[in-house]
């Protein structure tokens, strides 16, 4: 195991203690609020506002999904979640998000900790390219601390069964990570991002650039993945929404139109677009 060999070089943490790095939450816990509560969120790429007013409580261990028509804001809405929308040049936000009661736009509070306590699963798989199926694994781990050896194996076959790839890559760890098929790689990316152990998963189309069965794996570990994180996904398959979401949000040209429980939203949609939309008469 030459990688985590030279991995282990980086130092050695003390063992026994958990994955979750102390002090590293976003907020104590037991303590705080629970959830995600966006109050009066606006958002604007330079004079452009692409999010108007919008204010939602997203609660934890749920799916949450995010629909609309292209152009709608959904990535955006998403990329604000952790603070990755500042990151475009002119881009920024007005408005308050809670995660777990802690306003992650306050003072005092470090962009870089909310993206790692906020992971993101993007719409293309991008494993990194120079790096094996095992280091892609713990990429986001040799950021956050120093690990030994034992704990990072651990951790990789952990993430890996979570990730429902173990099976598939177990005796090639040392093979490219893009040597992967999309899905596999897509799901070498989720395994990247539970190998941090975030509070919240923001997931972007997750699904799109995959095959039918590769989808219906993704969508599994979806549900499988609720049970301990909080998951808010953009999608734009009004089918994936309904089997793996509890909660829908739709937005339309960066307003908030409807947002409920996904079995009422498409039995019984309060609002004329939102009912047009689900139905497939526009977007
Ligand atoms: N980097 C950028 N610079 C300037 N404007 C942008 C940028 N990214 C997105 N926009 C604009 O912001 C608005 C919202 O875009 P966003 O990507 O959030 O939509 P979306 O709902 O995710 O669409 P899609 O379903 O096509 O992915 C659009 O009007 C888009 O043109
Ligand atoms: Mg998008």
């Amino acid at each position: 195991m030459k990688e985590i060999e030279t991995m282990e070089t980086v130092g050695v943490r003390k063992a026994g203690l958990p994955v979750r790095q102390a002090g590293s939450e976003l907020a104590p816990r037991g303590v705080q609020e629970e959830g995600i509560v966006v109050e009066s969120l606006f958002a604007y790429f330079g004079k452009h506002r692409v999010i108007k007013n919008v204010s939602l409580r997203i609660p934890k261990r749920q799916v949450t999904a995010l629909i609309g028509p292209s152009g709608c804001g959904k990535t955006t809405f998403l990329r604000t979640i952790n603070r990755m929308h500042e990151l475009t040049k002119d881009a920024r936000v007005e408005g308050k998000i809670l995660v777990d009661g802690v306003d992650i736009y306050g003072s005092g509070i470090n962009p870089v900790q909310v993206r790692r306590r906020i992971g993101m699963v993007f719409q293309k798989p991008n494993p990194f390219p120079s790096m094996s199926i095992l280091e892609n694994v713990v990429a986001g781990l040799r950021l956050n601390g120093r690990y030994p050896r034992k704990e990072l194996l651990e951790i990789v076959q952990r993430t890996l069964v979570q990730a429902a790839l173990w099976d598939e890559v177990k005796d090639k760890l040392h093979q490219s990570g893009t040597s992967l098929s999309g899905g596999q790689q897509q799901r070498l990316c989720i395994a990247r991002t539970l190998a941090v152990e975030p509070d919240v998963i923001l997931m972007d189309e997750p699904a799109s650039a995959l095959d039918p069965l590769s989808t219906a794996k993704i969508e599994e570990l979806i549900f499988d993945l609720k049970k301990r994180y909080t998951i808010v996904i953009v999608t734009h398959n009004m089918q994936q929404a309904a089997r793996v979401s509890d909660r829908t949000a739709f937005f339309y040209i960066g307003e908030l139109i409807e947002y409920g429980s996904t079995k009422e939203m498409f039995t019984h949609p309060s609002k004329r677009q939102t009912e047009d939309y689900i139905t497939g008469r526009f977007g």
